[in-house]
């Protein structure tokens, strides 16, 4: 593959991760003699079903590709017991971790990426320009890249790396001297330093850093290293597959629909068998501006049906479109999606279209494209995880849509994996990501499920459809939600991370959470069971479900490409002293108690670490990061339980709750500083250090605190009187070992 040309010495990259999940499975069959011959069926039975790995054989291991037929299944098996003591909740200004743990702040907000950037200054004083080469803001999603000693991808390299990392959003008042300047109200304000609105732009999107562990054990970042980059909210991106160069892609940026500008609220990722690094754009409709009462008389009732089921209204979260003057190149006009000209590709109207998409990025190429899938639907996109790819069968991605009573999606390849293209960068994306079938979740009562194809003239998929008549597939794919609709897919509560359990196959998937408007108690069901009152602090009610639950499903016989599927619930967020019988389903305890599960992670030791972004446990707790041993799909039983609302109205709903973990399956590993959340997981491949990242730190200082260094919620992570920052964290265990075991 020809994707590295732009860096010769990259000539032969491999599959970072996946690759070492095959390996160490392999390994582990070989040893109980499993890699020759069929598995009879009960063998299979037993180990769950789960997916085959047969892919990409690293080259420590003598089997080919290819010759493991008959074998669906070679997974190592679970960890018997977690290695470090539970510690309690926290509500201090600092990273709280179990003993014998070690954590060192490695990629703070504005750190430095180049060897002539100066080192940040933290005052909101630092030249707008620079932002361009350095770290950015609410850093989210990640992904570990291995690199060798000889700068070349590898599949095992431990002590250096690339991290890929995601900068979702800002936290304004913090990057700028006096915080945000703005004039006027309602949707009159206007932002008054276009200097101010370029940092933003900047602060925005993906970082690639080199980080390296030094002889003595501590881990940093490589300023100066070539492997580093910043794509961000101006970084000219290619629109690739069936809904590019649509008419509804059209902009004044790209008239035939074949580019947009820059990438958007970076949320959840993924990653790829060939390589590459997938960054998913989740709340893009909020920054852009349309006043309803000024656009909507210019657009087609179609049109606004789609606007408005993206909730693309308002003036946009950080008024990007209010700078005056524009650039002739509409660096902040380009955020204004109302129909202002003659023509869509004399304005940006359909700016909106261009975002809400999987983008992957070449993290081993610093100059490589950056493509926007748009086979994978558009939607808010929370992350894209992989199933494990199985030579000779298609590429699966799991994927959700936070938004409450949104949906749960995955692409099914229409090329079938061939482990050669392990390491082919972008050029394999094209082959593997451009074609292939989305589909969306339904969850039976029973405890079945079906994937329901989003293909345009089939079922209600089609021009004749009432709410939505759809025009092609691209209309399909722009317009996934409303396509998702339209053939019955269950309404979940804000799906958020997933991750595939390398040791059964079985995906799973948080459900953060849900309020009393969007999970009444009539529209409780068995799959987002819960309505109930979480009451914080002496008696703020807290109605719906407020502590959320994490979901997990299985297809039959390993076969991630089948449209059916088993699932249960693995996990209820809940204080401990909630009700046993309603609320508390999964028996938590003060050690394991969480609330809002939004980070989700396997780690290829079958660890799973479970974090949390939340807002309704807070008067107990900041967010944390748990480590859990799960067993899978069916574990438990079904349960009946009570619902009440705030009216005193009762509704029984039964469900198939996952069996109870109890402290010896589910532990608090982390405690985060104040009002931040815990988000991002990777690991090295050697299960050593655990990178993770503290978003928003203090975020709910007043802005009109910035004066005041102490009234400042969070000081995190430089201490003083300083400026919070969203950071990356290393973490490592005294000693060496295996983080959490
Ligand atoms: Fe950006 Fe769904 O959290
Ligand atoms: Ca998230
Ligand atoms: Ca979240």
């Amino acid at each position: 593959m020809a994707h590295h040309d732009a860096d010769p010495s990259l000539s032969t990259p491999n599959t970072p991760h996946l690759n070492d999940l095959v390996d160490a499975r392999l390994q582990d069959a070989g040893r109980r003699g499993l890699l020759r011959g069929s598995l009879g069926a009960s063998a299979l039975g037993f180990m769950g079903g789960a997916t085959g790995l047969l892919a990409g054989c690293g080259s420590n291991d003598s089997t080919p590709d290819t010759a493991v037929a008959g074998i669906t299944l070679v997974a190592p098996s679970r960890p018997a017991a977690l290695g470090f003591t539970p510690i309690a909740k926290s509500l201090t200004d600092s990273v709280v971790l179990a003993s014998g743990y070690t954590a060192t702040t490695i990629f703070r907000l504005g750190d430095p990426m180049t060897a002539s950037t100066t080192a940040y200054r933290n005052d909101g004083n630092d030249p707008a320009a620079s932002f361009a080469t350095r770290a950015g803001d609410h850093h989210d999603g990640m992904q570990f890249f291995p690199l060798g000693a000889d700068g070349k991808p590898s599949t095992t390299a431990s002590d250096r790396g690339l991290l890929a990392i995601n900068h979702e959003a800002i936290t304004p008042a913090f990057l700028h001297a006096n915080g945000v300047s703005v004039t006027g109200t309602g949707n009159s304000q206007v932002r008054t330093s276009a200097d101010e609105v370029l940092r933003e732009f900047y602060v925005h999107g993906v970082s690639v850093v080199e980080v390296r562990r030094a002889a003595n054990g501590a881990w940093s970042t490589v300023q100066d290293s070539p492997f580093n980059r910043r794509i961000h909210t101006l970084t000219d991106t290619v629109l690739s597959g069936p809904a590019a160069k649509s008419p509804a892609m059209a902009t004044k940026y790209s008239p035939d629909g074949s580019r947009t500008r820059g990438t958007i609220n970076n949320c959840g990722n993924g990653y790829t068998p060939w390589g590459t690094y997938l960054t998913c754009e989740e709340n893009f409709a909020g920054y852009f501006r349309r006043i309803t009462a000024v656009d909507d008389p210019k657009r087609s009732a179609k049109e606004k049906t789609a606007l408005a089921r993206y909730g693309v209204a308002g003036t946009g979260r950080e008024l990007w479109a209010t700078v005056t003057p524009d650039t002739g190149d509409n660096l902040y006009g380009r955020w204004n999606a109302e129909a202002t000209g003659a023509v869509p590709s004399a304005d940006y109207r359909n700016a909106p279209n261009t975002y809400g998409w999987i983008v992957e990025i070449d993290p081993y190429s610093a100059t490589s494209v950056v493509k926007k899938r748009t086979a994978l639907g558009r939607f808010a996109h929370e992350g894209a995880w992989p199933a494990k790819a199985v030579v000779g069968k298609p590429v699966v991605f799991y994927m959700g849509c936070d938004s409450r009573n949104e949906y749960i999606y995955k692409f099914v390849s229409t090329q079938v994996w061939n482990a050669a293209d392990a390491g082919g960068g972008i050029a394999a994306g094209d082959k593997y990501l451009d074609d292939g079938k989305l589909y969306v979740a339904r969850f039976n009562a029973d405890g079945t499920g079906s994937w329901l194809e989003l293909k345009f003239g089939t079922g209600a998929v089609t021009a004749a459809n009432a709410a939505y008549a759809f025009a092609d597939q691209a209309d399909v794919l722009i317009n996934a939600r409303l396509a998702a609709d339209a053939v019955g897919a269950t309404k979940m509560d804000r799906p958020e991370w997933g991750a595939v359990d390398p040791v059964t196959g079985a995906v799973y998937m948080t459900l953060t959470n849900s309020n009393a408007s969007n999970r009444t108690l009539a529209s409780t069901d068995a799959a987002n069971p819960r309505h109930y009152n979480d009451v914080k602090g002496t008696s703020t009610n807290q109605f719906g479900n407020p502590n959320g639950h994490i979901i997990r499903w299985l297809e039959p016989n390993g076969d991630t490409s089948a449209t059916s599927f088993s699932w249960d619930i693995y996990l209820f967020g809940a204080r401990a002293t909630a009700n046993a019988a309603n609320v508390n389903l999964s028996g938590l305890t003060a050690e394991n108690d969480l609330s809002s599960p939004d980070g989700l992670w396997f780690s290829n030791k079958g660890l799973c670490w479970i974090q949390t972004d939340d807002g309704a446990f807070t008067d107990v707790t900041n967010c944390m990061l748990l480590a859990a041993l799960p067993g899978t799909v069916g574990d438990g039983g079904t349960k009946t339980i009570t619902n009440t609302d705030a009216t005193g109205a009762t509704k029984q709903v039964t469900t198939r709750v996952g069996a109870a973990p109890g402290t010896a399956k589910l532990r608090r590993f982390l405690v985060g500083p104040k009002e931040c959340e815990i988000t991002g997981v990777a690991e090295t491949p050697d299960g050593q250090t655990l990178f993770i990242n503290i978003q928003h730190p203090g975020e709910d200082t007043p802005a009109a605190s910035i004066g005041n260094p102490a009234a400042f919620t969070s000081h995190w992570p430089d201490g003083g009187l300083s400026r919070p920052r969203s950071a990356t964290i290393a973490i490592t265990k005294n000693g060496g070992g295996v983080v959490g075991l």
